[in-house]
């Protein structure tokens, strides 16, 4: 059953399908001993996922955003559909079914090593679904943001896109499903983070895999690699991307915001490296606020830090 919150309002800059999650935020001092006690320095609940991650950023950048995937009926899918309609993102084409759920997610922050540690489960169904949404939805918008939830509803959303024109941008992290090769050939622009990156081509280094990368035929292929910035091939060029150096609190998220404004930019026909300033900028100022989302900056923080 489809919800309708508003009215739809085609065409939209980005559709995105894929993970979304809550993430229970604790910043603690130290990574303690079994059977102690720590005081924490902050907690905090915000949302997350990859896939909500940068389509908060996207909206957050302006561009006009729908979640084209599923919410469930349970606490956390209403805390994320309160959410996603604060920070205007459409959920026109989101379908609520008691099957789905969020992923749930415990994030430790441990100041002393900068080092962040993961709990989560899955409590319910996640992902694209086969046959969702319409195809008139995916091959009016400008960018189809995809990831790795539900590849065989990827694939049918990327192939609708492709052939309509829509500009296909995908972060993904994991590749065990059977059919994951045919989702890396309907990508336009491919950004994987320098660990999955050099996992999937067996290189060593980032730009080695970048340029492995680019043979699938994206138009642009990324590896972002943390504070080292990020290794780009594009039109038969290959070069190096640096990052923005500011003091970190939480790169929780960074490539999620990456990628969001990267999607945002590219829906506003920007060039390639203002696309790859403004996300850099994005991400560095993600990383100075706990959790991947609160710290998502808007254009005008982004364009401010870039006149600095
Ligand atoms: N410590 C940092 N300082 C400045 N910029 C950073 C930092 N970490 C990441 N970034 C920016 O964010 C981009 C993406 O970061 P990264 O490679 O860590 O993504 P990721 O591994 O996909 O992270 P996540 O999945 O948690 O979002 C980098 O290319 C860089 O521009
Ligand atoms: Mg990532």
């Amino acid at each position: 059953m489809p919800i309708s919150f508003q009215s739809p309002q085609l065409p939209l800059d980005i559709l995105a399908l894929g993970c979304i999650a809550v993430d229970e935020l604790l910043l603690s001092p130290i990574w303690p001993e079994p059977d102690t006690k720590t005081r924490l320095l902050a907690r905090d609940r915000q949302g997350g996922g990859l896939t909500g991650n940068a389509m908060v950023g996207a909206s957050r950048f302006g561009a006009r955003v729908a979640y084209g995937g599923s919410l469930g009926t349970d606490s956390d899918s209403k805390f994320l559909r309160d959410l996603y309609l604060c920070e205007g993102i459409s959920l026109d084409y989101c379908r609520i079914d008691p099957a789905f759920s969020p992923i749930r997610s415990t994030i430790v922050i441990d100041q002393s090593k900068n080092t962040r540690t993961i709990w989560f489960d899955l409590p319910g169904q996640l992902g694209a679904l086969e046959n969702w949404p319409p195809e008139e939805v995916i091959s009016t918008s400008k960018v189809l943001f995809v990831d790795h939830y539900g590849i065989e509803g990827m694939i049918r959303a990327a192939r609708i896109a492709r052939a309509a024109g829509v500009e296909v941008v995908a972060d993904l992290e994991r590749d065990e499903h059977p059919r994951f090769a045919e989702i890396l050939h309907l990508v336009d622009h491919l950004i994987l983070s320098r660990k999955f990156a050099t996992k999937r081509t067996g290189k060593q280094s980032a730009r080695e895999a970048v340029e492995e990368l680019a043979h699938f035929g994206a138009k642009v292929a990324i590896v972002t690699d943390g504070e080292a910035g990020a290794w780009v091939v594009a039109e038969g060029n290959s070069f190096h991307f640096p990052a923005y150096s500011v003091q970190v609190v939480d790169s929780t998220g960074c490539g999620d915001a990456f990628h969001g404004v990267y999607a945002a930019c590219l829906a506003a026909g920007m060039p390639l490296i203002e696309r790859l300033k403004y996300s850099s900028a994005a991400a560095a100022l993600k990383a100075l606020h706990l959790g991947a989302q609160r710290g998502l900056p808007n254009r005008l923080e982004i364009e401010t830090f870039l006149r600095r």
